[in-house]
């Protein structure tokens, strides 16, 4: 065998290697299993006995050619794949997309900001209720009227607490009072933000699900006129400070005397209709501490409960309850 003609071949053939196949051909063709080094080597049990030393270098020479020569081209096509003429780095780039907390999101957290800065704490309780923290213990009784503007959807679950009561999804924040004063003392500046669920169709200004956020102030000698304050300043933080408001006689069964607040369309550049309500308030009933076992006559308190969509929607002049849950970006990135 002439070796050194085998790696004249060898180089000759290294410089038709043009990509990633031709290369995997050629050194199948030399270093394979049954290639020519392997050939070579094979050779050598039947060689004459003087022979077998250079044959064994021979073979081993080629293959490190050959190795040599295969990376050799490796670099040329890794090189040579992407031309730098082929980038233009004065393209702008792909930038990632970001997005952004969801209008409602911010909504509740700037709300939450105003009551917190003014001392108050944020407590979640739980989305599914009992029929006593979400209607019984805010004094609205069994049999009262009033409780089907509050009516829910229920579990199939039971409670229980109560025989033969099932469980429900809270039809208002409410039922966090009840909770919170079960489990805490007086002094207390709470309030619960989170979702509630009403059996309503859907339109523009109605869905079965919705935020509100809930608060109310419990100690001793609490007033009606520190709701006022409370509440006057709240609207000056979250509306501007030119707001107008009024308070407006109400009933709510938690709450007596009660009030709704409306405030002045005017300030929010909306001429269509004077007064639009914004939320439910009044003075803690005496019925709500003592479902809670507070002593009979020892604390006074307030209480107020506001739709956060409401709010939102008053805010930035959103027509349509929604657009909200929609999840569509036009409308998203819009705040
Ligand atoms: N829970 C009432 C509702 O969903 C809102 C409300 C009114 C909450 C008066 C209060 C309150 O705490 O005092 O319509």
């Amino acid at each position: 065998m002439d070796f050194s003609q085998l790696q004249q071949q060898a180089k000759q053939e290294a410089q038709d290697i043009t990509d990633t196949k031709s290369r995997e051909e050629y050194r199948l063709k030399y270093l394979g299993k049954k290639g020519i080094v392997a050939e070579i080597f094979a050779s050598l049990s039947s060689a004459a006995l003087h022979e077998k030393a250079a044959i064994g270098k021979a073979a081993n020479d080629l293959r490190t050619l050959v190795n040599h020569l295969i990376e050799e081209k490796s670099k040329k096509t890794a090189s040579t794949s992407i031309k730098p003429e082929q980038v233009d780095i004065s393209l702008p780039g792909t930038s990632s997309v970001l997005g952004h907390q969801h209008i409602l999101t911010q909504t509740i957290d700037e709300i939450v900001s105003v009551f917190e800065k003014l001392g108050f704490v944020t407590v979640e309780t739980p989305e599914i209720e009992t029929e006593f923290h979400n209607f019984t213990g805010l004094n609205i009784p069994l049999d009262h009227p009033s409780r089907d503007s509050f009516d829910t959807f229920y579990l199939d679950q039971q409670d229980r607490s109560a025989q033969g009561r099932r469980l429900l999804l809270r039809s208002h924040t409410s039922p966090g009072q009840v909770r919170i004063m079960k489990e805490h003392k007086p002094p207390l500046a709470v309030i619960v933000p989170g979702r509630v669920y009403r059996p309503d169709a859907v339109d523009a200004s109605h869905s079965f699900m919705f935020h509100q956020l809930e608060g109310f102030l419990v100690d001793e000698k609490v007033k009606f006129s520190d709701l006022k304050g409370l509440l006057t300043e709240f609207c000056r933080r979250f509306f501007g400070k030119d707001v107008k408001m009024r308070f407006r006689p109400h009933f709510f069964p938690f709450t007596e005397p009660s009030a709704e607040v409306d405030i002045s369309a005017g300030t929010l550049g909306l001429a269509r209709k004077k007064w639009l309500e914004i939320l439910g308030c009044g003075m803690i009933h005496p019925n709500v501490f003592k479902a809670v076992s507070y002593p009979s006559g020892k604390y006074t308190g307030f209480a107020f409960g506001m739709g956060i969509e409401r709010m939102a929607m008053l805010k930035h002049g959103i027509k349509d309850i929604r657009l909200f849950y929609e999840n569509d970006v036009r409308f998203l990135k819009q705040f």
